[in-house]
């Protein structure tokens, strides 16, 4: 089985030939970062735009790079949302017109169900449902139950800000680059985490709900109490350290509630999977590498290419909703309408910021 793999939700146009056996033919990542740097983030207006002018070329050379023609696909599959809407539009469009042109079921997936599947997209060594999700991007922060293909349990979710979010206006308040993740990361490297006492939010807290505001407004009092003038390196690097360590340690914390409330619903868990951007950031996968050790649980992160928006995680979805459940049963049909907000879990008690964006 073939399917074709369409991701417009933010700020990466993307597309991806897969197939059922965990391969992927052929993929294409178009980053938008030049277009959106010089505003410190992304703009739904530029981002929309930008996929309009890629998507048709992007789509055709990556059906190239696979050397599948359209009448070997099983179906086509487009990000439905959540996201930015304009963006998400460009891409259910784009497969919609291919399934009428070709005849192909069209498959509208949630953005996030494709994060949550995306540790499965292996040729051998798939890890099995049920597991644990921790699924940190710059529009989530959510812990979440995969308990197979359509169904998810949220164990929690940030109530303010996501952490990939907290990085960057950290990164943006500290005069580092955008995206601030990397940024951060990088001179966290040479700083001393314990300089600046900042808070853990959430820490110790019943439940496994996540909140990232007061430690961003924790590094801005930080720095407005440094010498004026230009921050040294130091400080940037000993404040970059400390939010780090800081953020680390809450989702440590979050996480291992959820481990325990996983347990009293399953017998097992069959691993804790990491996901989302901020899923890159070695010092946080060392921080729960750490927690998995002691609760003797696998921790599985997909590698950095899977994490971070892709069109193959799409694709995959696909799959593994059309395994499931038939061709007929996956099918989503052209009335489909893309959906700004979509969660998951639609039964979970609403958080203040539950997945506006992807
Ligand atoms: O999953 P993603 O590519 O896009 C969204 O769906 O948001 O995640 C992007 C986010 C950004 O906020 C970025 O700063 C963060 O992930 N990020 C990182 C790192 N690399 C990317 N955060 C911390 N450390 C990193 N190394
Ligand atoms: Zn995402």
């Amino acid at each position: 089985m073939i399917v074709l793999g369409i991701e417009t939700s933010c700020d990466e146009t993307a597309a991806a030939v897969v197939t059922d056996t965990g391969e992927i033919l052929a993929e294409t990542v178009l980053s938008q970062l030049d277009e959106h740097r010089p505003y410190g983030g992304v703009v739904p207006e530029v981002a929309a735009r930008a996929h309009l002018e890629h998507i048709d070329r992007l789509v055709g050379e990556t059906m190239s790079k696979a050397g599948t023609g359209f009448d070997q696909l099983e179906a086509v599959a487009a990000t439905g949302g959540p996201g930015l809407i304009g963006g998400v539009i460009v891409g259910v469009m784009t497969a919609k017109a291919i399934a009428v042109a070709q005849k192909l079921p069209f498959i509208a997936i949630n953005h996030l169900e494709g994060h949550a599947l995306s540790a499965r997209l292996e040729a051998t060594n798939r890890v099995e449902f049920p597991y644990l999700l921790l699924l940190v991007s710059g529009g989530h922060c959510q812990l979440l139950s995969v308990e197979g293909p359509g169904h998810y349990k949220r164990l929690g979710t940030t109530i303010d800000d996501a952490l990939g979010e907290a990085f960057d206006k950290t990164a943006k308040m500290l005069g580092l680059g955008y995206p601030g993740g990397p940024a951060v990361e990088a001179a966290a490297k040479h700083g001393e985490a314990s300089r600046f006492a900042l808070p853990r939010p959430m820490k110790g807290r019943p439940g496994c709900d996540f909140s990232f505001s007061g430690l961003k407004t924790a590094v801005r009092h930080a720095a407005m109490a440094l010498p004026e003038g230009p921050f040294e390196e130091r400080d940037i690097a000993d404040l970059c350290a400390g939010f780090q360590a800081a953020a680390g340690d809450v989702l440590a914390d979050r996480t291992a509630h959820a481990i325990d409330r996983f347990l009293q619903e399953h017998d097992k868990c069959n691993a804790l999977v990491i996901a989302g951007g901020v899923a890159a950031n070695q010092s946080i996968r060392q921080r729960l590498q750490k927690l998995a050790d002691k609760q003797a649980i696998p921790l599985v992160a997909p590698p950095a290419s899977l994490c971070t928006d892709n069109a193959a995680m799409i694709a995959w979805a696909a799959i593994e909703r059309i395994t499931a459940s038939g061709p007929g049963a996956a099918e989503d049909g052209l009335d489909f309408r893309p959906r700004p907000r979509w969660p998951l879990d639609p039964d979970a008690p609403s958080a203040a910021f539950a997945g506006a964006k992807a």
